[in-house]
């Protein structure tokens, strides 16, 4: 059994009158603690394909088995894949602008049930860890885009994802920040930790076990 099949995956979109096609009979196989990187042309559905893996979004036809089951299976806990299973670093962060730099950490947590002052613990030795222990307290409109996209990386680390989705992780930083999450990366690499990456950065992509390019249909 692998790690995570992804299936035959066709996605489109219709706006009006026209339908887009952003997959078509998209197959991969993954193992587990591999790492892919996925490149491709802007609109050429990587952003699509992430979240179909995540379970946020559902292909119109393919399926994503995650550890030998399909996760868009009726009786298949989507919720706790999404929380528990996968860390999600997106394109954009979305972080919350009414809580602190570790209120956003270790919400995944607290939702989870975590009781709060372990959590808190947790959510700070990921800041730690991503470099911010000077910005704890700092709201994310108080801080630059790498810092917020860091502090997003710290919030999917925090229920120990077993598969870790990174939309561009990157994509806001400097040199010396991209080492750092890249650095992050290997080492949750080498933890056992699954990881799909998206980037525009070719350099990075030597980073990573397998390359995946993606066409625009
Ligand atoms: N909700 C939607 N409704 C209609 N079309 C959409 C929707 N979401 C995405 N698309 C279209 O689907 C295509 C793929 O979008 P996607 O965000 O997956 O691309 P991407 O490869 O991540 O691009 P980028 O590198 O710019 O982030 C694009 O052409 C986009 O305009
Ligand atoms: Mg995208």
């Amino acid at each position: 059994m692998s790690f995570l099949e992804i299936l035959n995956i066709s996605k489109s979109y219709r706006k009006s009158n026209n339908i887009i096609q952003v997959l078509n009979s998209f197959t991969l196989t993954i193992e587990k603690g591999e790492s892919v990187v996925v490149v491709g042309p802007s609109g050429s559905g990587k952003s699509t394909l992430m979240h179909i893996i995540g379970g946020l979004d559902k292909p119109d036809t393919g399926n994503i088995i995650f550890k030998g089951e399909n996760i868009f299976n009726q009786s298949y806990p989507i919720d706790e894949y999404r929380n528990k299973k996968v860390g999600f670093v997106f394109q954009f962060h979305y972080l919350l602008n009414d809580f602190t730099a570790l209120e956003n950490v270790a919400m995944p947590a607290m939702i989870a049930g975590t009781p709060i002052n372990k959590a808190i613990k947790h959510a700070e030795f990921l800041l730690d860890k991503v470099g911010l222990s000077h910005r704890y307290h700092h709201h994310p409109n108080e801080l630059s885009g790498g810092e917020q996209q860091r502090v997003a990386v710290a919030r999917a680390l925090m229920n120990e994802p077993e598969l870790l989705l990174a939309d561009e992780p990157t994509g806001n930083l400097d040199g010396a920040n991209t080492l750092e999450i890249m650095k992050i990366f290997d080492k949750l690499k080498s933890e056992g930790v699954t990881i799909i990456m998206v980037t525009h950065d070719e350099k990075l992509t030597q980073n990573f076990d397998r390359k995946v390019v993606l066409e625009k249909l």
